[in-house]
């Protein structure tokens, strides 16, 4: 038979018949994986407060079971023990810093009290889409990864910041973007949408510090969830959604 991951389109998974119980438990991945998409959703920062003020009970209840599967993503070497407080206590390499969706708002403010400071970056940042998409979220996840060694560097704008690009790193990041996926894959059966961004303004120390992040720990991006049902003003997909071509144009069989 089959399975879904060989064939080639979304429209073929969600048509197959499934005769096994695995098999339908595949089907089922396959197609949550499959329709995964970006959605970037905006509110006119204005318009922020016509949000409801916080997430249902039953809502919140939805982020903590998708926060706490998504943390089974593979990961090779425990976290150096800087990372690791008495409440973080996880030798996991990622951290999530969730900004609900009251906190949202009143991150927004605070971007905005800043933009009133005149001094850059914070205008900027008051232009950018960041306040649009905290004003639409139901919650911004702030995933870190944390570098194997102290970084020398406090700069959590960098990508790098000082922080060499060494295999433990790169293994470090995969295992955080893995479970950024796992994260989004469970928002999309959930019935929620989700968006990876770089985090924009949301990297700067300054916003660390006010949301009580530890600097030497590294933005890898600030996933946007959002239930379906709630208000928005635009959403948009993801720029590259429909060019990444079937799995044959990044997969060899390797013949020897
Ligand atoms: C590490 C990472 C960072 C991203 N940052 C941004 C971003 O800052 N702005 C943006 O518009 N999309 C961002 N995206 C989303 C991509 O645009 C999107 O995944 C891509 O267009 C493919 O669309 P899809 O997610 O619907 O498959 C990011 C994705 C990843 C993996």
């Amino acid at each position: 038979m089959t399975s879904a991951l060989q064939l080639g389109t979304l429209d073929n998974m969600s048509t197959l018949e499934s005769d096994t119980p695995s098999q339908q438990v595949a089907d089922t991945v396959a197609s949550v994986i499959g329709e995964r998409r970006t959605t970037k959703r905006f509110v006119a920062p204005e318009q922020r407060h016509i949000q409801a003020a916080s997430l249902s009970e039953a809502e919140s209840a939805t982020l903590k079971r998708m926060l706490r599967i998504a943390g089974q993503a593979p990961f090779h070497k425990p976290a150096a023990k800087i990372h690791c407080s008495a409440t973080l206590s996880s030798p996991v390499p990622w951290r999530f810093h969730v900004v609900e969706r009251g906190a949202c708002t009143r991150l927004v403010d605070w971007l905005e009290q800043q933009a009133a400071s005149g001094i850059e970056p914070w205008p900027r940042a008051w232009a950018s889409k960041i306040p649009a998409l905290l004003s639409a979220a139901g919650a911004a996840v702030l995933v870190t990864w944390l570098p194997a060694a102290d970084p020398a560097a406090d700069d959590t704008r960098s990508t790098t910041g000082g922080t060499e690009f060494s295999l433990a790193n790169i293994e470090i990041v995969a295992a955080a973007g893995a479970a950024v996926q796992n994260l989004m894959l469970m928002a999309q059966a959930e019935g929620w949408d989700s968006y990876w961004s770089s985090g924009g303004s949301l990297r700067e120390p300054d916003t660390f510090d006010h949301l009580g992040m530890a600097r030497i720990e590294r933005l890898l991006g600030a996933i946007m969830l959002t239930p379906r049902d709630h208000p928005v003003d635009k959403s948009i997909g993801g720029g590259l959604f429909d060019k990444r071509g079937d799995y044959t144009d990044w997969t060899r069989y390797v013949d020897i």
